[in-house]
């Protein structure tokens, strides 16, 4: 088998690779507006509700009509979902890996349309939607490979004339709700984490980007997923998400979101429903509000670059941007001023046009969210750039920094979710560590500096799932970083992680007398 090694981005200064894009796009272009089924145990399932998937960008524009599940089909999902499990566990982890490895190598070979599908129903720019999908390949990639280093188990002792074993048996049937910004990957990675370790799965998909999910189903099944394994029931969180939590037949919830609703779900979770034979078991993924610290002896310019790419990379849209930087007295004014300069170099528009930096925001809800909090920060700090919003074609909110804030102000509090990032100044390097951990998360942060006493203080006590050092806080790899917060960002599940997979299933020890 070779080495696991991460999928590479896509060179778009290369001609042929823009031209495969642009080429990508008018074949997703080409399936607009259809119609996409429910898959329960294989079959499609079509209902007369349905989610409206459309273009961020262009408001008019509809991806997909999408086949809304209720309470009644959830439950035909489940009792799918139960039946399958019997016969799915006693699958060879190897052949449940081979569909990972076979869907893998679907998805590398049309990744430009998986890729400009998320362009379209996501509103990601090219080399967003690219390290989506690339990351999707890497979870397959990765989550087989370590289903057979798991597959034997793990190392125990035996005494003289005994025989001992640690096995990992599946658990049974999870439910995997999903969110809409990283609509490939995280869609993916969580459905075939349950699915490789023998359990079978309700995906439920966010309901802003349930196409990608759905095309995703499809490549599954033609890397031979047997039907009933992945049951595809896109529809609304509240009524679908709460009656599948509240199941007694769930046996897992792997859940990406809000903390809002990852805070919900830990609470329903936790009660036992009548006639249910275990506790619920959460891996719950949840929001950030992700800090990077400038020290005063630093790369002023990698600071400032490091603040803006990972502030509005997909328009703050990702658990992990830096929503907030805390700067050093001494070199406060300088990197505030190269951030306003650098920010106005962006460009903004319709992400279809690879010159865009930043495309939309993903709907109306989350475009009067952020401009709400742009009214707050006006009042709360210094506009340094930005503060407006256009929303007569698609969901369009500049790129927006707000200077001088107060460490407890809402702006440096609480998270927005869009391209507002919010600047603390700190006296010296301790003070700037305990604003960075003031906030009731701990996902990300970064660190930049030249000092190695600074580096080594942050690693012991910036309390985060996944810190940085001299370069932005976006971007984890599968495999190289895994990711997952403290706090209230999480049950920090390392998602990508060597311990991931152990997460959807039990451990059961055997001992024989020899
Ligand atoms: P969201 O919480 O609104 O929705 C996430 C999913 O939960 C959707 O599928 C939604 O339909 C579903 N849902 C809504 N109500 C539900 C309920 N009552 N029961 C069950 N499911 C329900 O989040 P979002 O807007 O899709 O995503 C953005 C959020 O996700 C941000 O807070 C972001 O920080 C977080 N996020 C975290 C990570 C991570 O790894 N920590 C990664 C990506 C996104
Ligand atoms: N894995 C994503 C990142 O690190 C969320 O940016």
């Amino acid at each position: 088998m070779i080495p696991y090694k991460h999928e590479p981005f896509t060179d778009f200064s290369k001609k042929e690779n823009r031209q495969q894009y642009e080429e990508a796009l008018k074949l997703v272009e080409s399936y607009l507006g259809e119609e996409y089924p429910l898959i329960i145990g294989g079959e499609r399932v079509t209902t007369e509700a349905k989610i409206v998937s459309f273009n961020p960008a262009k408001k008019e524009e509809v991806v997909g009509h999408v086949s809304k599940a209720n309470k009644e089909l959830a439950e035909k999902a489940m009792k799918v979902a139960d039946e399958t499990f019997n016969t799915w566990k006693k699958v060879k982890p190897e052949i449940r890996a081979d569909i990972l490895f076979k869907a893998a190598a679907i998805v590398r070979r049309r990744k430009h349309e998986f890729s400009a599908l998320l362009t379209k129903e996501a509103g990601k720019p090219w080399n967003e939607a690219d390290a989506d999908t690339a990351e999707a390949i890497d979870f397959m990639e990765y989550y087989g490979r370590q289903m057979l280093r798991i597959k034997d188990g793990m190392p125990v002792e035996s005494r003289p004339g005994e025989y001992n074993r640690y096995d990992y048996i599946p658990l049974g049937v999870g439910v995997v709700i999903s969110p809409w910004n990283f609509a490939f990957a995280i869609m993916a990675g969580t459905a075939v984490a349950a699915m490789v370790t023998g359990n079978t799965v309700l995906l439920k998909p966010a309901s802003t980007t349930p196409v990608i999910a759905y095309k995703f189903m499809e490549v599954l099944e033609q890397a031979g997923m047997p039907p009933g394994v992945i049951n595809y029931i896109p529809g609304s969180g509240a009524e679908v998400g709460d009656y599948l939590v509240d199941h007694p037949r769930t046996r897992f919830i792997s859940f990406t979101g809000s903390r809002d609703v990852g805070l919900r779900i830990f609470d329903r979770a936790s009660k036992v429903g009548k006639g249910q034979l275990w506790m619920k078991r959460l891996i719950a993924e949840m929001g950030g509000k992700d800090t990077i610290v400038v020290d005063k002896d630093a790369d002023l310019e990698l600071a400032a670059q490091s603040i803006v790419k990972s502030a509005f990379g997909f328009s703050g849209q990702k658990c992990s941007a830096c929503s907030r930087a805390v700067i050093l007295e001494d070199v406060y004014d300088q990197v505030v001023k190269r951030v306003e300069e650098l920010t106005k170099e962006l460009s903004i528009g319709d992400p279809t046009d690879h010159s865009n930096f930043m495309g939309p925001v993903i709907d109306q809800n989350a475009f009067n969210k952020i401009m709400d909090y742009v009214e707050i920060g006006k009042n709360e700090g210094r506009l340094v750039f930005g503060g407006t919003g256009d929303e007569s074609k698609g969901y369009f909110v500049n790129p927006t920094v707000f200077a001088d804030l107060d460490p407890k102000s809402r702006i440096m509090q609480e998270e927005i979710f869009g391209p507002v990032v919010g600047i603390s100044k700190a006296k010296d390097f301790d003070e700037a560590i305990e604003i960075a951990n003031n906030t009731e998360y701990g996902l990300t942060g970064a660190v930049i500096t030249n000092n190695r006493m600074n580096l080594e203080r942050a690693r012991e006590d910036f309390h985060v799932g996944n810190l940085y050092f001299n370069r932005g806080c976006t971007g984890a790899i599968v495999g190289y970083q895994p990711f997952g917060g403290f706090n209230l960002s999480g049950t920090d599940s390392k998602a990508g992680g060597p311990d991931y997979l152990q997460l959807h299933m039990q451990a059961k020890t055997t001992s024989e007398m020899l």
